[in-house]
């Protein structure tokens, strides 16, 4: 094979090891691109908009990397070793949206029956399981709603049992893992109550019956936390939120071993569908290099709005991983490099939820987390909007309670329209 023709991905493999040496901040600069400025002498990664490739001969055809953009694409490749890069991950595949990364890597993760699609890509095949096991996962009691709705009501109409527990409480968590239970499914911090979950003793309890930890990375960012380190099997993230940081896409990322990777986009993308596109991709790899700054001010930024909250006499709590009344304060400072953008806080009562919001001049309620841009959101009719009313109970949801993704704004500005709001309610 030519230089010129070894395919965007080959290459980045042969550049990965250069790359692990590099620093992290200098890995979101240049970690996946150095092929495309080999080649193409181009500053920026061009945007391959191309639903198929083509060849000049069979042989040409069985040697490319290139097939049809549903599972190979040369922008996204350029993003997806960034990302295995920044995570210390073999490899990573990136999705259509951070719940379509989540459902394909409980997918493949659950799956019972590994065929062989496409042998030259999936050398290796994952260990076979017991088809007559009823497979079960265990989540969090207060995780994403759109995960909570997939593990809860998707799946068991497939055969797939759940347990939802504590996994603050490791005692608890013990109890309920089983030879059945497959997966650990978790998030830390936790949507929406910033709940911070141990990941070293999930990924040690669930590895002792055999199964797999899936982290959600998402409120922390490859900047903050790097679950693969700690043992997870998997790591999901929104890229919606921090990674592209600018708000204007969606996209997810699963990263993991080849094997498991692999496994992913040949049999299960490819069948299923979940792509990104590539110019979300290109968006992405532009809103990607700010992210250790981005995650550094957002961090301040949220410790100083938290410190102010908690002094508040119209806030009864406050909720924030760098705070030291934060329960799991020390395992945040183990886990994490610094505490991140988002805080959790109730008000004295829900009843003046309503008032709260339209008394605020500056900051921007709606849903979603992540931005350069601060966003508050009211839990219960947003995250929450789909729960009934024992399910937010049950979460720990209550009327009064506010999600704030802290943006780059001044933090001064923030709490002077906090401050005036608070003080009129
Ligand atoms: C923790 C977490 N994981 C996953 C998702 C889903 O991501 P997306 O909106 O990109 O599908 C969200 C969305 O808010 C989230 O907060």
């Amino acid at each position: 094979m030519s230089e010129e023709k070894k395919s965007f991905q080959e290459t980045n493999r042969e550049n990965r090891d250069r790359w692990d040496l590099l620093k992290f901040d200098t890995q979101l600069m240049r970690a996946g691109e150095d092929p495309y400025l080999e080649t193409s002498h181009s500053l920026r990664i061009p945007l391959y908009a191309t639903k198929s490739y083509t060849y000049s001969s069979l042989s040409e055809f069985l040697q490319s990397h290139y097939f049809y953009s549903r599972t190979e694409n040369p922008t996204l490749y350029a993003l997806d070793n960034k990302l295995a890069t920044l995570h210390g991950g073999e490899r990573a595949i990136s999705v259509g949206s951070g719940m379509g990364a989540i459902h394909l890597a409980c997918s493949s993760v659950l799956q019972k029956r590994v065929e062989r699609i496409r042998p030259n890509k999936i050398k290796k095949l994952l260990p076979q399981s017991n088809p007559n096991d009823i497979p079960s996962i265990v989540i969090h009691n207060n995780q994403y709603t759109g995960v909570y709705r997939l593990i809860t009501k998707i799946y068991p109409q497939m055969g797939i049992d759940f347990k939802i527990v504590n996994l603050c409480d490791l005692a608890e968590v013990k109890k309920v893992v089983d030879e059945n239970t497959k997966l650990i499914l978790l998030e830390s911090p936790t949507n929406p109550k910033i709940d911070i979950v141990d990941i070293k003793a999930c990924a040690d309890i669930i590895h002792e019956v055999g199964g797999k930890c899936i982290v959600d990375n998402t409120f922390a960012s490859p900047a903050l936390q790097k679950p693969l380190k700690f043992g997870a099997d998997l790591v999901v993230e929104s890229l919606t939120k921090y990674i592209n940081g600018h708000g204007d896409c969606l996209g997810g990322v699963i990263i993991g071993t080849k094997t498991e990777i692999q496994n992913i986009r040949y049999f299960w993308l490819e069948t299923q569908g979940q792509v990104l596109s590539p110019f979300n991709a290109w968006l992405i790899l532009r809103g990607i290099r700010t992210l250790g700054l981005r995650m550094s001010r957002h961090s301040s930024n949220a410790m100083e709005i938290a410190e102010f909250l908690e002094q508040h006499p119209k806030v009864i709590k406050v909720v924030y991983p760098g705070l030291k009344s934060h329960p799991n304060h020390e395992i945040a400072k183990k886990q994490m490099l610094d505490f991140g953008g988002m805080i959790g806080f109730e008000l004295e009562s829900g009843e003046v939820s309503n008032e709260f919001i339209e008394l605020l001049k500056l900051i921007k309620v709606g849903v979603s987390l992540g931005d350069t841009t601060s966003l508050l959101e009211y839990t219960t009719l947003m995250t929450g909007i789909d729960l009934a009313s024992w399910e937010k109970k049950s979460m720990g949801i209550s009327n009064s309670h506010f999600r704030f993704s802290v943006g780059l704004e001044d933090p001064k500005d923030l709490i002077n329209d906090l401050e005036q709001a608070l003080n009129q309610i």
